[in-house]
């Protein structure tokens, strides 16, 4: 069913993995809270690479510090101890406006509850993260309507948030985070929040985007069967590596869409192939 990588270093069987170069290493990375007297040690050395085009599930019980981990890698926090590189610099001589602009311009985020701007339009989410970077505006909206057109949304984009469902939504989101082109996406528990179905279908972008573009994906999951649709699943346990492994017969997850029940009319129809 499974391989199991030795260490993380360890180059993945033949084929998995397009291109050899590591967009991530980790080096004995500790990440320590103080909370009054009270020390919470989240992360204790935690070393792994994760190469370009690898699409990774991390999983692990609550509080094993997949969150924090992710912040680590995303640049939102810092490390208390160890190396980080991206890319193959290193993040940890980098000031806060460095930072920054990394977390603007390589890497995307998805969030499992969304984060989108209320009273915004999705094209104005979308156009957000070029506005920081400084893209002039028709470059601005043409990328926008590019990336929801890439999400199946070229429709919705005069809608507010309160006016998509999650799944949407969630899309809004992902084109959101691909807007300015990033190396890296980082989800954490981006379908916590949906259904079976919109999960697949979000798992579904996710896996396209990986293949297609060659991005390196990162999801945080507790459910066993999205992190199916990885190529590696990370296991932790109290702050440490559990399990590193390959997902042999990963699940392709538009073979799985198709397989469900047809819709009877593509969306908000939630009680239609329903059987139960
Ligand atoms: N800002 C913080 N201040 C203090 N402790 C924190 C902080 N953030 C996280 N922790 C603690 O660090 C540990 C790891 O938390 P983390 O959020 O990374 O877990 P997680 O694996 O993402 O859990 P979940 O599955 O519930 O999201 C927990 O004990 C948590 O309480
Ligand atoms: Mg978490």
């Amino acid at each position: 069913m499974i391989n199991r990588l030795e260490t993380a270093w360890e180059t993945p069987s033949a084929g998995e993995v397009p291109s050899p170069d590591l967009v991530i290493q980790l080096d004995r990375i500790h990440k320590t809270y103080h909370l009054g007297d009270i020390e919470v040690h989240a992360l204790r050395g935690i070393s792994l690479g994760i190469r370009r085009g690898e699409f990774v599930a991390i999983m692990g019980p609550s509080g094993s510090g997949k969150s924090t981990m992710m912040n680590v890698i995303g640049c939102l926090d810092r490390p208390t101890k160890g190396h980080y590189l991206l890319e193959g610099a290193d993040v940890s001589k980098v000031d806060k406006a460095g930072l920054a602009d990394i977390r603007n311009k390589r890497i995307g985020f998805v969030f499992q509850s969304f984060n989108l701007v209320p009273r915004t339009s999705a094209l104005e989410n979308v156009e957000l993260p070029m506005v920081y970077a400084g893209v002039p505006a028709a470059e601005r909206s043409r990328r926008a309507r590019a990336a929801l057109a890439e999400v199946g949304l070229a429709d919705r984009e005069r809608s507010m948030p309160n006016q998509l469902s999650g799944g949407q939504q969630q899309r809004v989101a992902i084109a959101r985070a691909l807007v300015n082109n990033p190396s890296l996406i980082l989800a954490d528990e981006p379908t916590g929040a949906l259904d079976t179905r919109t999960s697949i279908e979000v798992m579904e972008i996710f896996q396209r985007l990986n293949r297609d573009r060659n991005l390196t994906v990162i999801v945080v999951t507790h459910e066993q069967d999205i992190a199916q649709y990885a190529n590696r699943i990370i296991q932790f346990r109290d702050g440490r590596l559990r399990r590193d492994f390959l997902v042999e017969n990963r699940k392709s997850a538009s073979d799985v869409l198709t397989q469900l029940l047809p819709e009877a009319d593509g969306e908000d129809n939630d009680d239609f192939g329903d059987s139960k």
